[in-house]
């Protein structure tokens, strides 16, 4: 049984703009953070937070791609097309009772870990960006949740130990229906930002309204075909109410887009469209704007 302090020792993988957030809240909560590099680096790195008007440092121990030492906990913070690559990338160093939670967005990766493993998911609505300086800037505070899908379990002593002690973070017994809706979310929002260039709060203008409508029925229809209902039947609403309470923001994917870096749209919409159970569906909108964000194309006609 590893003592409680040894429950606070956490890998990261992917020190981006979440990675850094969740070291620095997890350092301030008392864990021990080790930053997985991919190359060789330093031995030590120091990552600088803005945070409400405070800037935060911490340095934190490196641990380069050799390092033979098992890692007992991992945080897998890259972007979702990197998640698979990046744990095989440190397989070696996993063990059977190594915990890995997976805090990236979209579905359809971390499924095939090494001895069996699976992984427990996280979702956030906390928002974090990486300064050209090379800082980290939080952008807002929001609510964590934690749980591993498909099992409802009571949180496991590590959770406790560690992310139960962040502010706005909680165990979710439901997890993978939450990580469905803010799929369904994302699904509406982010290609249509990206697609037509626009913040969140654009999408509620009446230019946009018959994108919306299309788009929130075609990915209500391919949940109920998931056997997700209860993620369906609330998605209209709950898409206006992210549009509204975001409504300055440019979504993550219209800011790959426009800093010319792969987009995540692989594992929202693709994965939305390529699910087994969703396949006879037809969905235009969908593979439209799939096209259009993979080709790097701005769309003009707002008719679906
Ligand atoms: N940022 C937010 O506000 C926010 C909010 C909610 C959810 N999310 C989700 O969180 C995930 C991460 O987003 P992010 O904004 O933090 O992205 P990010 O700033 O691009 O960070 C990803 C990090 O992963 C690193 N990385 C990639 N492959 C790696 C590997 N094999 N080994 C080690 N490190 C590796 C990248 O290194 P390089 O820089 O060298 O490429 C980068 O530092 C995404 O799924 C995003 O949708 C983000």
């Amino acid at each position: 049984m590893p003592s409680d302090a040894a429950l606070r020792d956490w890998h990261i993988l992917g020190a981006g703009a979440i990675g850094t957030l969740f070291a620095h809240r997890l350092a301030n909560a008392g864990c021990r953070v080790v930053l997985l590099s991919r190359g060789d680096a330093e031995a030590r790195r120091t990552l600088t937070l803005d945070s409400g008007g405070l800037t935060r440092q911490h340095t934190f121990p490196m641990s380069p791609p050799g390092d033979p030492t098992p890692i007992p906990r991992l945080l897998v913070s890259t972007k979702a097309a990197a998640v698979d690559p990046a744990i095989h990338s440190i397989c070696h160093r996993l063990q059977a009772h190594s915990t890995v939670l997976v805090l990236a967005n979209g579905m359809g990766f971390a499924s095939d870990l090494p001895l069996g493993l699976t992984a427990f998911r996280g979702t956030t609505t906390d928002g974090a960006w990486r300064h050209p300086a090379g800082h980290t800037v939080q952008a807002g505070s929001g609510t964590t949740r934690i749980g591993l899908p498909g099992v409802a379990m009571a949180p496991p002593d590590w959770f406790r130990d560690s992310w139960g002690r962040l502010r706005d973070c909680q165990w979710d017994n439901a997890v993978e229906t939450t990580l469905w809706r803010k799929l369904a979310i994302n699904c509406v929002i982010n290609p249509l930002t990206a697609a037509y260039r626009c913040r969140n709060g654009e999408l509620a203008s009446a230019t946009y309204r018959p994108l919306l409508t299309t788009l929130c029925s075609e990915v209500s229809a391919a949940c109920r075909a998931a056997g997700r209902d209860s993620v369906a039947s609330s998605l209209r609403e709950d898409v206006l109410a992210v549009i509204h309470s975001t409504a300055q923001n440019r979504s993550s994917m219209l800011q790959d887009v426009l800093g010319g870096r792969p987009t995540e749209i692989d594992f929202i919409n693709g994965y939305l469209i390529g699910h087994p159970a969703v396949t006879g569906l037809e969905l235009p909108l969908n593979r439209r704007l799939i096209r259009a964000i993979t080709a790097g194309q701005q769309l003009e006609d707002t008719w679906p």
